[in-house]
């Protein structure tokens, strides 16, 4: 069984199955994050890691800073839980759900 990842400010909780990244696991769950490449690269996908521990996967150094990561940010598109996570998106205009670009 996977980890679970709680969604802020939206308090939706979800579970992740193993090696699944979060935005692999809402897409599966049908709930919407804001993304763009889904590869690691553009940033359109970044949040804050309130707590738990993801493994970052294949984030790129364009997209998320040494620094941003360290200050707990990540890309939902890479971040692999590796506990039971609570994250935040960035976005919080009424407009966030129009941010899926497939
Ligand atoms: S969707 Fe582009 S970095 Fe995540």
């Amino acid at each position: 069984m996977g980890f679970s990842i709680t969604l802020q400010p939206d308090n939706l909780t979800f579970i992740a199955e193993t090696g699944e990244t979060i935005l692999e696991t809402a897409r599966r769950l049908g709930h919407k994050l804001p993304h763009g490449c889904c590869d690691g690269c553009c940033g359109l996908c970044k949040g804050n890691l309130l707590q738990g521990t993801v493994d970052h996967g294949k984030s790129s150094e364009i997209a998320l800073y040494a620094e941003e990561r360290d200050a707990g940010k990540l890309l939902f598109c890479c971040a692999i839980p590796t506990s039971d996570v609570v994250i935040e998106r960035l976005e919080t205009g009424s407009s966030w759900d129009m941010l899926d670009y497939e």
